[in-house]
């Protein structure tokens, strides 16, 4: 089991454009470390806000050790909070989704309000202050419609990322959109193998047939270095969406933290589907045609999203061991689509539904290999694998500032 100071070593050691050491894949102590210094500290996609459209509406997960719950209060605010009883420290929620008056813990029916202030605790004599045992709050903002937590005592900064993501997503209507379909999957590999291989399409011609019939695998299609800089295909597209009052340009931060940009799917495709057509008789939000592409949005370490015209996809990561991985895709369409009239539920799933499951097979044969003692650290392609050098720059870069001595630094 490494230490922080060993995963440090490996990390310092690894050579560049090349896949991390077997340990950063696998190490009990390096998982230790990735949560503490990664999950534990950066704000992480919880829900679409719809998905508790209602006073009382709730949505829990776990953050590594942390059990979370999100909860629309009386006032519409939406509050996260530790899922954990102030008496004995029962789980207060064990439902995923759910809905509730109060949160009253099943043990000993403490009552809480959904403002997490203790209401109610019985026979706790005269001493006793409700005052003193509300539930601790963990950090939740909201931004275009979707609900990011942060488990920190004091997180980082949310406010450039939900500048933008208040810009861009609008149009998306996320607002009034309701969840249709919600599947949670758990990949067998660890979670940096499943961001990497959501950062390149070098895999999906020989992995995602479905999925090729309508997002291009062509790297140089694809390639956007900024806001002017991409393919004569990418630019047009951008072109054509900003004058419809679509915000599209490829945005991302200084330190490739996230990204926002539209894409075009291939041969005019309008959706993920099968057919290539919509999926859903009703626009989303205020989209002004089925065929706006995707706007693509990835937010390091645990979402990545697609925008489209007909619905939206967002996509949530959460580690469950050093070789386990929680992968929960939801699909939102308008809220006043009607299933079965507006869309059906197998058309509007199947590409994803399928998607995930190829992606689940490569990632858990990439954790197998990794486990050989056999396995070297092998380079990336520059050429279809940007994507993921920028993911584990991103997570060297952060693992390194957060673990390494600042003294040290400075003698260097
Ligand atoms: S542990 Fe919650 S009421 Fe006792
Ligand atoms: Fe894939």
């Amino acid at each position: 089991m490494l230490s922080p100071a060993e995963t440090l070593m490996q990390i310092l050691s690894r050579r560049p454009d090349h896949a991390l050491s077997h340990d950063l894949y696998c190490d009990p102590g390096v998982y230790k470390t990735d949560l503490e210094q990664i999950w534990y500290k950066e704000w992480l996609f919880a829900l679409p806000a719809c998905e508790i459209a209602k006073t009382g509406n709730f949505v829990t997960f776990n953050v590594g050790a942390y059990p979370v719950v999100v909860i629309r209060g009386a006032d519409g605010a939406i509050r996260a909070f530790h899922n954990v009883c102030r008496h004995r420290g029962q789980r207060l929620c064990s439902k995923v989704v759910g809905s509730t008056p109060k949160l009253v813990c099943p043990y000993h029916q403490w009552t809480y309000e959904l403002d997490g202030t203790l209401l109610f605790a019985r026979d706790m004599g005269p001493d006793f202050k409700p005052a003193d045992h509300g539930l601790k709050p963990v950090a939740c903002r909201e931004a275009g419609g979707m609900v990011f937590v942060c488990v920190a005592a004091n997180p980082p900064s949310f406010d450039e990322i939900a500048g933008h993501m208040n810009r861009y997503l609008a149009p998306s209507g996320l607002a009034d959109a309701k969840v249709a379909y919600s599947s949670t999957i758990v990949e067998n590999g660890n979670w940096k193998l499943v961001l990497e291989n959501n950062r390149e399409c070098y895999h999906c011609g020989g992995s995602h047939p479905s999925l090729c019939r309508t997002y291009s695998d062509n790297p140089r299609m694809t390639a956007m270095d900024g806001p002017d800089s991409a393919s004569d295909e990418i630019m047009a597209h951008w072109s054509r969406c900003e004058a419809a009052g679509l915000p599209s340009r490829f945005i991302m931060h200084d330190d490739s933290q996230w990204r926002l940009a539209r894409i075009p799917l291939l041969n005019n495709a309008e959706s993920y589907t099968m057919s290539t057509k919509h999926a859903v008789e009703r626009k989303m939000g205020a989209m002004p045609f089925y065929d706006a592409g995707s706007l693509l949005f990835f937010h390091y370490p645990n979402t990545w999203n697609h925008f489209l015209g007909d619905h939206a996809i967002v996509f949530r990561v959460l580690p469950i061991s050093p070789t386990e991985t929680e992968v929960t895709t939801k699909w939102l369409v308008h809220k006043d689509a009607v299933e079965g009239v507006d869309y059906n539920i197998e058309d509007l799933t199947r590409v994803w539904i399928n998607t995930n499951d190829e992606d689940r097979q490569v990632v858990e044969e990439n954790q197998k290999g990794i486990l050989s003692p056999s396995y070297e650290p092998g380079p990336y392609s520059r050429i279809q694998e940007e994507g993921v050098i920028q993911f584990i720059d991103w997570y060297c870069k952060t693992m390194t500032n957060r673990l390494a001595p600042r003294p040290a630094l400075a003698a260097e």
